[in-house]
């Protein structure tokens, strides 16, 4: 098991972290994207889909409603999964995110920890956090800092 740690100070160097890290994600990989909302999970994922050349970051928007957005690439087909309206083992099901998992694929799932299967079954972690909340109210970072962790297995 590999950790990696890196901390970002903007919305950009998220991006750009995220396009770096797009050559540890090979598919098949599923990946979990961990940390609070707003943390730049999202944000990490605009990156991930220009490297693969799956879409442009403007175009990588939170599936919040839509729960799945599916971004083709020449090398991968990435699936960006948000799972914070997903409750219940029966309404997971109904998504159908087996029939996702293909050798092209990278399934990159937000929330996905609130589902045992999927810290099993994942090959990646990205955990992204808020330095402030760490440091506290009198810690020198700012606002915009992320420290992001990642493990593979
Ligand atoms: N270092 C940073 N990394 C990522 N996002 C940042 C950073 N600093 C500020 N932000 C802002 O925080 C928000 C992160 O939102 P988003 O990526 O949708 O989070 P999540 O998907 O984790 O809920 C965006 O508005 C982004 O511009
Ligand atoms: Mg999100």
């Amino acid at each position: 098991m590999a950790t990696q740690e890196f901390v970002t100070h903007s919305a950009e160097e998220t991006i750009a972290l995220g396009r770096t890290l797009a050559g540890m994600l090979a598919p098949p990989k599923l990946v979990l994207l961990r940390g609070d909302l707003g943390a730049g999970k999202t944000t990490l994922v605009k990156g991930i889909a220009e490297a693969f050349q799956a879409a442009s970051a403007e175009d990588v928007t939170s599936p919040t409603f839509t729960l799945i957005h599916e971004y083709r690439g020449p090398q991968a087909n990435l699936y960006h999964i948000d799972l914070y309206r997903i409750d219940t083992p029966r309404q997971l099901e109904t998504l159908g995110l087996d029939d996702l998992i293909a050798d092209k694929s990278v399934l990159l799932i937000e929330w996905g920890e609130k589902f045992q299967r999927f810290e099993r079954e994942r090959d990646v972690e990205i955990a992204l956090e808020r330095v402030n909340e760490k440091l506290g109210e009198r810690g020198r970072s700012s606002e915009n800092d992320r420290h992001i962790r990642i493990t593979s297995t």
